[in-house]
């Protein structure tokens, strides 16, 4: 099992979830080959900030403006599935503090609570679909995003299905606990089905999701981009952003790190990029930021607080993470997210060869 030291209410949450639910959010890969800790928040947190003095700074603002949109700060909350295993409200109590804060939230298609009732909450949500399979199927589920209101779509294109057994934390799969408790999700046509995982996805089938996408005035991000040749093409075929991420190092512990990926990233596309995976306080988003990143996504943090306290412990991580993002930007001297750069780092580990 992974350290759980820099998960907020992770004691809270083992005793509310139980053991086996407890091992799914946090355990790891069983390629770890027993390696404990999160590889991603280690890898943000050998960064460190430069604070400039005597800038005569009037004032700060923590907003950033993406896909037309002007957020609270560079702050988003990423995709889980099955919410209402892990909380009877599901991600209500999330989508009511994201509207507090004005943040994005990513809803995974296994979601169990239907989209119109987050999105009725909160205007700002996407719908995260699994990138790979008929396009029937995308066809359908764009179409729901639409009438949900849904600001966009966002595909995964590398995990979270597996073509072997058992790939996930603890061998738990969370589409049998939903299907068992008689609930459905709500990117099933019906009850709860199997993610596709072939066919993939080519370039000129992405382009056509990205076309029909278009056609409905729903921007599309890919997720799982670790190579700037990957955010180049997603940008060729018409996506409006990708999402840096290994996915949290849950299926596999042997990707390449998203944080060490992130310049060379930014330096392929001029689309907006997305960090995902390692996020655990609004100084790790401002870092993040430094390193090329718009906007950073947290998914077990909030999963976490969810489970330990409902939407007051939602809300008191996600406040303090503004507050964070507050108080550095005004230590660091700048008016806003958009002037830091890798200028305001002391250090940058040199990146793997991609
Ligand atoms: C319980 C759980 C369920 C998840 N379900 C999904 C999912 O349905 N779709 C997806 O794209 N990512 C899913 N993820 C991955 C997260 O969105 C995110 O990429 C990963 O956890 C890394 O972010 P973190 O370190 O902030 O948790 C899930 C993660 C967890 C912990």
């Amino acid at each position: 099992m992974r350290s759980a030291d820099n998960l907020p209410f992770a004691e809270a949450t083992r005793a509310k979830l139980g053991d086996t639910l407890y091992r799914y959010l946090l355990g790891g890969a069983r390629d770890a080959g027993g390696a404990d800790g999160d590889a991603n928040a280690a890898a943000l947190r050998r960064y460190r900030l430069l604070p400039r003095l005597l800038t005569g700074l009037e004032g700060v603002d923590t907003g950033v403006s993406l896909w037309g949109h002007r957020f609270g700060a560079p702050l988003a909350v990423g995709a889980f599935a099955g919410d209402r295993v892990f909380h009877a409200d599901g991600l209500l109590p999330v989508a009511a503090v994201c509207r507090r804060l004005a943040l994005p939230l990513i809803v995974s298609e296994e979601t169990v609570t239907p989209l119109a009732e987050i999105t009725a909450i909160h205007d700002a949500c996407w719908l995260q679909l699994r990138g790979a399979g008929p396009l029937e199927r995308v066809v359908r589920l764009l179409d729901m995003a639409v009438e949900s209101g849904a600001m966009g779509v966002i595909f995964t294109a590398l995990a979270p299905t597996h073509p072997a057994p058992d790939m996930q934390p603890g061998g738990f799969s969370i589409s049998e606990e939903i299907a068992a408790r008689g609930w459905s999700t709500i990117g099933a046509a019906a009850g709860v089905e199997a993610l596709p995982t072939f066919p993939a996805w080519s370039a000129e089938t992405f382009t056509e999701v990205c076309r029909l996408a278009d056609m409905r005035g729903l921007p599309v991000l890919l997720k799982g981009v670790l190579r700037g040749e990957d955010a180049a093409l997603a940008e060729a075929c018409g996506a409006s952003g990708v999402i840096v991420s290994n996915i949290g190092l849950r299926q596999s512990a042997r990707w390449a790190l998203g944080v060490d990926r992130l310049a060379s990233i930014r330096a392929a596309t001029s689309l907006p990029v997305a960090l995902d995976g390692g996020v655990r306080s609004g100084t790790d988003a401002l870092i993040a930021r430094c390193l090329g990143a718009d906007v950073s996504l947290a998914a077990r943090p909030v999963l976490s607080a969810l489970a330990a306290g409902g939407e007051e412990a939602v809300a008191s991580l996600l406040t303090s993470w503004c507050d964070d993002i507050l108080a550095m930007l005004t230590w660091c001297g700048v008016d806003g997210v958009d002037a830091l750069g890798p200028d305001f780092l002391a250090s940058s580990p040199s990146e793997e060869p991609s």
